[in-house]
């Protein structure tokens, strides 16, 4: 169904973040496992981690972020037609966004999940687009938030060291076509390389009656191989970025911001130097968060937009890449006054 209000455009009019109260330090991590703040600092730059506290969850953290991306949208919950929660991460295997949806009061949008692990909020971003192209849809609210402390072996250095919990949202709005800010976009995935990074069910046959049989079990903690990711981000996440930036017909030149999901700095860092783009212009708050999944770039850009860093006008390439693997990079142009 066309809306009449049809318009080719989107444009993300406000940001927020959901912030988990516990805190765990490189320092803390020494006490659990054989490391050292030394040794998690230079390989990942990473200083301290977010975690879910008593009476904290993926609702409460996704719907703080909500919160205040519509405060700063000056949008009403009422107001939204969508909601996409993209996360890995549910408090409810059937889905989240909907628990999300009644946190806030947002009781005329249809609110689904949507699972890209780490690639999840540019994954939802170019979705909503799609809502908003079609006429369908006029605002839609999108929240990338993950509770990945739920799921990490608290005894496997190689792993436990690297992620946080947390969420961010924005509000994206229908906008003329000439205002339109997303301007190009590619998405890509290879299940190939799935065995690179799993949070997998594993199962055993149960006898439920004669000789039928279901298998049951349970998600196991997440297992990855490091180099191979490591590698992959490396090579992958620059050249879907020259994709999108070849679809806006923009060169890394033009871009202002790098806005990768923090995973490592020394994939932002390898990153940024294979498209010439100078450390100043890599947005970067890993050192506070860790790696939060499909809530670590709105929770990056909402910081980075609070602290006066984004102009209007900004060319944001933003880039996600993680588990399937996926990856896909979105060239945004910001819009929104600091
Ligand atoms: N503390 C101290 N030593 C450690 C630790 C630790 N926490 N972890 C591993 N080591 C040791 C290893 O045992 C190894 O020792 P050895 O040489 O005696 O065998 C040595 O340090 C080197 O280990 P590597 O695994 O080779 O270390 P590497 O330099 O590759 O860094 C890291 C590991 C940080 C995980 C890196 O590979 C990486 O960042 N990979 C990408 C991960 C990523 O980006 N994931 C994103 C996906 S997120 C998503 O989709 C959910």
């Amino acid at each position: 169904m066309r809306n009449e209000l049809y318009s080719a455009g989107i444009a993300i009019t406000g940001s927020g973040s959901g912030i988990p109260s516990g805190r765990l330090t490189n320092q803390d991590l020494a006490q659990m496992v054989e490391t050292s703040d030394e040794w998690i600092t230079t390989r990942t730059g990473i200083k301290q981690r977010c975690l879910t506290a008593s009476g904290e969850s993926l609702k409460t953290i996704g719907a703080q972020a909500a919160h205040q991306a519509l405060a700063m949208a000056q949008v009403a919950p009422e107001e939204i037609d969508l909601l996409i929660l993209a996360t890995s991460t549910p408090d409810d295997l059937f889905g989240s966004a909907v628990s999300i949806q009644t946190a806030i009061g947002a009781n005329h949008a249809v609110a689904f999940d949507l699972t890209a692990a780490c690639s999840g909020f540019v994954f939802g971003l170019v979705n909503s687009a799609q809502f908003i192209r079609t006429g369908a849809y006029q605002k839609v609210l999108l929240i990338g938030a993950d509770v990945l402390s739920r799921w990490v072996d608290w005894s496997d250095r190689s792993t436990c060291i690297l992620f946080g919990d947390g969420a961010g949202a924005v509000v994206i709005e229908a906008t003329s076509a000439e205002r339109d800010r997303l301007l190009g976009f590619e998405l890509c995935s290879d299940g190939q390389l799935s065995h690179t990074l799993n949070l997998g069910y594993h199962g055993s046959e149960k006898t439920i009656v004669d000789s039928i049989e279901v298998n049951q079990g349970h998600y196991q903690p997440i297992t990855m191989k490091g180099k191979e990711v490591y590698r992959f981000a490396v090579e992958k996440v620059p050249e879907v970025i020259s994709k999108a930036l070849f679809h806006a017909d923009l060169t890394s030149e033009d871009v202002d911001w790098l806005l990768l999901h923090q995973a490592n700095q020394r994939i932002m860092d390898a990153v940024a130097q294979r498209l010439s783009l100078p450390p100043e212009r890599v947005i970067s708050n890993l050192a506070n968060f860790g790696n939060t999944s499909a809530g670590s770039i709105p929770l990056a850009l909402d910081e980075a937009q609070r602290a006066g860093k984004l102009q209007s006008g900004d060319i944001i390439a933003m880039s996600g890449f993680g588990a399937g693997l996926t990856w896909g990079s979105a060239i945004v142009q910001w819009q929104i006054e600091p």
